[in-house]
């Protein structure tokens, strides 16, 4: 992306929903081995609505931390980028109610929290399913989420010429509000990094999460001047960047028997059918015309460009702050709920 854009200094990313800075830690260490002169032109800024410690309380080399809901930016060239951010926007939920497009209040009966159908809060509900020429059936929830337009202007307003990469796990709305395949919405919740589903339970104390509607995304993006540059889900946007050749490497490195097989296992993870490699990656552009992203490609050849890329920079591996591998497999989104605990380093005010 930033030779794409001619080089930019400073080339920014903004990662939404940065909490611990996770992520921010294994981008910023993996920039450092790319071509000359990469690492000393970005310029990260962790953005999450909470005023968390980054991961051991210390920022890597050029990145900051800002506290914000929206996106406090303009004139920006680079990326804006999130993982697991949408999925954690709040939700309507709605059903069909003797044909009628309904939402779904929470009220209560006799002292419990219950759930009832009626109108609609806000027509823009109704407007969705228009805009995306889908019917839902009778019985069949779903859930909506209205900001992502407020959002898709945010971001217009900030970035000048860039990209956004969004990866959440989610799909195209024909395929999300399927009544084959999805009748019963896909409103989930985690306790204590256990998925149980009981929206009405431990109320604030736990992470209520709603997959993506990617097809929304897009619309909303195109809406502002952000066009779709590349869909792709997890597991192949790897693979077209050079997952196997990374694994054939991570082989021949001949670490300890743990060592070797945790770190398999975690890459066979990223790319999991039926696991993390049903994640989806989006990728938009701003100002950005015919722009071929590695990742996204037709074939599922890795590009020689990508490839020798990758055969030159060292494999990654499992270091401390990653996620246990038990506790990774439950990862829905009850990350968000654990950052106290994880932030195990010194205050840095
Ligand atoms: C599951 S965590 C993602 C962690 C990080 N992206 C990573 O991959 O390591 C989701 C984060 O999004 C933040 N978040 C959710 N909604 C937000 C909003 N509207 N604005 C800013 N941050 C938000 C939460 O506070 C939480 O830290």
């Amino acid at each position: 992306m930033w030779r794409l854009l001619g080089q930019p200094d400073p080339f920014t990313v903004v990662e939404l929903g940065a909490g611990n800075g996770l992520l921010c830690r294994d981008i910023v260490a993996a920039a450092g081995e790319l071509p000359p002169n990469f690492l000393s032109c970005l310029s990260y800024v962790c953005l999450d609505r909470r005023e968390g410690k980054l991961l051991n309380g210390q920022e890597p080399y050029g990145v900051n931390r800002v506290a914000a809901a929206g996106i406090p930016f303009r004139h920006l060239a680079g990326c804006i980028i999130s993982n697991e951010y949408f999925d954690a926007f709040p939700v309507h939920q709605v059903t069909v109610v003797e044909g009628t497009l309904s939402e779904i209040y929470v009220t209560q009966e006799e002292g419990d929290l219950v759930t009832n159908a009626g109108a609609l809060s806000d027509i823009a509900l109704a407007a969705r399913f228009d805009d995306l020429d889908l019917k839902l059936e009778e019985g069949q929830v779903a859930e909506v989420n209205l900001a992502l337009r407020s959002w898709a202007q945010e971001a217009a307003q900030a970035l000048h010429r860039g990209f956004i990469l969004t990866v959440d796990y989610g799909d195209r709305a024909s395929d999300l509000y399927s009544a084959q395949n999805r009748r019963r919405g896909t409103l989930t919740t985690f306790y204590n990094h256990t998925q149980i589903d009981a929206p009405l339970r431990y109320i604030g104390r736990q992470d209520i999460t709603a997959q993506v509607d990617f097809t929304s995304l897009v619309n909303a993006g195109h809406s502002n001047g952000i066009e779709m540059l590349g869909f792709a889900s997890q597991g192949q946007f790897l693979g077209r960047l050079g997952m196997a050749s990374m694994q054939q490497r991570l082989r021949r490195l001949e670490l300890p028997q743990i060592a070797a097989q945790a770190n398999r296992a975690g890459m066979v993870d990223l790319v999991r059918p039926g696991g993390l490699g049903d994640f989806k990656v989006l990728a938009q552009g701003k100002n950005v015309e015919n722009l071929e992203l590695w990742g996204f490609g037709q074939s599922s050849a890795v590009d020689d460009e990508v490839q020798d890329l990758v055969d030159n920079i060292p494999v990654p591996l499992l270091i401390g702050h990653h996620l246990s591998l038990p506790k990774g497999l439950n990862m829905g989104g009850e990350l968000e709920f654990d950052l106290g605990n994880l932030f195990d380093g010194p205050e840095t005010g």
